[in-house]
């Protein structure tokens, strides 16, 4: 069956099929767009359209109907997608279909509203036929204010589904939050980031585990302010809704300008959580550029914003014996970057000049060793920020966002640029331009360290500034092209599929303690690739959690995700370097079969948590238990993602052994990890078949 199916010309049915299910919508003799379905696959052919019913004067049709992108007005009192301010003082929109076309695997739907909007509803299956994305693009046929414009909206026909998302703040992202839908929750950002607190998407489920179940995904493709509503309604579904938040938000289009929301990507499946990971996974995937993330050392826990040319070519002469492929400077090398007395830190930002007190010759010695050692050089930015001591500030004053009458916000010490403002923007790409011009810089880690505020009244301010970003990073990255680019906001304020099409991977925390990270990274991988997830080996004791976990569990957990080494190296003795080295080479050996990952079962009392890959080559099990009790029990691993009938070969209980795809899913191996800090790699080579 093709991805888009078409059935009936006057009030067509409208299919799209993914391998694993089907979203089905129809017209109705109003014009209404229909939602029919969203679940496993069927034909539109076999659609029996139910006539629209209303149950009271108090439950309307309009009101009660599942419609695709609902417009505020008349008896639709549910969450809208639309609501527009006319130039008459008018809220009402009245949209109506207008037609369809289809070009291979997209389908574009439009709506009118006679009083001057036209409406155009995208879908798309992409990501190897298992996500359907959809957008939005409003036309104003006179001057509009766009009040509320939501991406999609869609209805489960379920109730008392679990909805899963993540909680928590700087230091500890990534929470996994898991609560039953009764009625309607929000979960949003505010602060013109993407945000520590919740990510823009929703997992919506019904009696799921990794492996089985009912499950419904979507998640929004920005960075900045979004807003995800989940509600169960009366009438026996539960609705969602993606988009920018409208909460401060105005959005003003002139006769003939368009507006084009973010896409929202979703996916179904009956597999669990595990299959609608691998389809998310394999959508972000297809957003990343092509090969591995280079393992780093990044200076930032070592010297904080101490760093010295010297003291940076001590640190990379050691990071290039453990095997590091790119060695990046982090926070402190620019303007007057230093703290006072008391730590807080007012200069530097928005004076992108080398510090020639830290780096007497610039940065070109330092370029040159790295690369000597056979690295890549890396370097921190935080290009939307300014300090109030800086060159920047006191040249230009009016270039931040701030309140008429009031003293500007300062967090940490600092100011955010407005990107909505051309001289601002022309001033960021410059300089991050310059910087990368003058120097032979192959990553950048783009920082963000504060959430906006202030932002005044104005057309589309919050909005306008992460496009404005996303602009400036792809700029740059058609002006350099070999260069990467790293998504930082305070740690993993900036995780979601708007970076990460812009940029090429996320630094996911600021909490670098290896078992948090466990169940950082965990939750991240509900929805995002792992490839994309940096993790960082750092000293202990921790500097957040102050536990100190032995070096192989802290490698073992950064190795889920693309591993970077954050230690003070100075301090290492020959031992702990040979240690490192050691493993920072397996996982360069491992790395092209850490394509699938999948988050497994364990069914022991004791607390392991067990993570694999998979790829072409064979897989690899990564098993952790933090600690020990109830006697020891061991834990029985069934691997996933295997080929059945292939064979791979492993060393298990000091033994080399082999089996087929089929024993190590469906029985499994027992596996027993003793003490605290426990932590186990095993590797499973499949064994190619002997051509003669
Ligand atoms: C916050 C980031 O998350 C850290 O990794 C580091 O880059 C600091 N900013 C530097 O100021």
């Amino acid at each position: 069956m093709n991805a888009v199916e078409v059935v009936g010309e006057d009030l067509p049915v409208f299919a799209l099929h993914t391998r694993s299910g089907s979203y089905v919508f129809t017209v109705t003799d109003t014009g209404l767009v229909r939602q029919l379905h969203w679940g496993g696959r069927i034909s539109a052919a076999d659609v029996m359209v139910e006539p629209l019913w209303a149950l009271s004067t108090n439950d309307l049709i309009e009101d009660i109907t599942a419609q695709e992108y609902p417009a505020h007005g008349g008896f639709r009192y549910n969450e809208q997608c639309l609501m527009v301010r006319w130039p008459d003082g008018g809220r009402e929109s009245v949209l109506r279909y207008h037609g369809y076309a289809v070009d291979g695997d997209s389908l574009t739907i439009s709506l009118r509203d006679d009083k001057g909007l036209d409406v155009d509803l995208h879908y798309e299956v992409v990501a190897g036929g298992e996500v359907i994305k959809r957008w939005t693009t409003i036309t104003a046929g006179c001057t509009v204010v766009l009040e509320t414009v939501a991406s999609a909206q869609f209805h489960i026909p379920f109730t008392d589904l679990e909805l899963r998302n993540v909680s928590g703040h700087w230091g500890a992202e990534q929470q996994e939050l898991v609560q039953t839908v009764s009625s309607k929750t929000v979960l949003e950002s505010r602060r013109g980031i993407s945000n520590h607190h919740h990510n823009p998407y929703a997992v919506l489920s019904l009696d799921a585990t990794e492996t089985t179940g009912r499950v419904w995904a979507a998640a929004l493709a920005f960075s900045g302010n979004t807003k995800v509503v989940v509600e169960q309604t009366q009438y026996a579904s539960t609705l969602l809704q993606l988009g920018i938040n409208d909460f401060d938000s105005e959005i003003v289009l002139d006769p003939g300008e368009s507006f084009t929301t973010p896409a929202v990507v979703c996916a179904y499946t009956d597999q669990g959580f595990d299959a609608i990971s691998q389809h998310l996974h394999a959508y972000g995937r297809s957003l990343m550029r092509p090969g591995p993330r280079p393992v780093l050392y990044n200076s930032w826990e070592a010297t904080n914003f101490e760093v010295t040319a010297a003291g940076q070519i001590e640190l990379a002469r050691r990071a290039a014996r453990l095997g590091a492929e790119l060695f990046v400077v982090d926070d402190g090398w620019f303007g007057r970057r230093n703290p006072d007395a008391t730590g807080g830190i007012h200069d530097g930002l928005g004076d992108w000049w080398v510090d020639p007190v830290k780096f007497p010759e610039g940065l070109g010695p330092l370029i040159d060793e790295v690369q000597r050692l056979g690295m890549d050089f890396g370097i921190w930015v935080e290009p939307e920020m300014v300090n109030p001591e800086s060159d920047l500030f006191a040249a230009n004053p009016d270039w931040i966002y701030r309140e008429p009458g009031r003293a500007p916000d300062e967090a940490r010490g600092q100011y955010v640029l407005n990107l909505n403002l051309p001289d601002v923007r022309r001033f960021v790409l410059d300089s991050v331009d310059t910087l990368l011009t003058d120097n032979d810089i192959a990553y950048v880690k783009w920082d963000a360290n504060r959430p906006m505020s202030q932002v005044g009244a104005g057309r589309d301010v919050w909005h306008g500034h992460i496009r404005a970003l996303y602009d400036i990073v792809a700029e740059l990255r058609r002006r350099h092209p070999d260069v990467l680019f790293e998504a930082c906001a305070s740690g993993g304020g900036r995780i979601d599929l708007g970076a990460l099409s812009v940029f090429d991977d996320f630094w996911t925390s600021d909490n670098t303690d290896a078992l948090d990270r466990l169940e950082i990274q965990r939750a991240y991988s509900l929805v995002y690739p792992p490839q994309a997830m940096r993790a960082w080996v750092t000293d202990v004791p921790n500097f957040l959690s102050q536990r100190s976990i032995p070096l192989q569990f802290r490698f073992h957990s950064a190795m889920l995700g693309t591993l970077g080494i954050g230690c003070d190296l100075t301090k290492f003795g020959e031992a702990e370097l040979e240690q490192a080295a050691g493993l920072v080479a397996q996982y360069r050996q491992l790395r092209p079969r850490m394509v699938e990952f999948h988050r497994l079962e364990n069914p022991s009392p004791n607390d392991y948590r067990l993570f694999q890959y998979c790829g072409p080559e064979g897989a690899v099990l990564y098993a952790f238990l933090p600690s020990s009790r109830l006697g020891h029990k061991p834990t029985t691993v069934r691997l996933r993602g295997l080929e059945p009938h292939a064979r791979y070969r492993f060393t298990h209980d000091w033994q080399q052994r082999e089996a087929s795809g089929e024993y190590l899913m469906n029985r499994g191996l027992r596996l027993w990890l003793q003490g605290d800090y426990a932590s186990s790699i095993i590797t499973f080579d499949k064994v190619t078949e002997d051509p003669e």
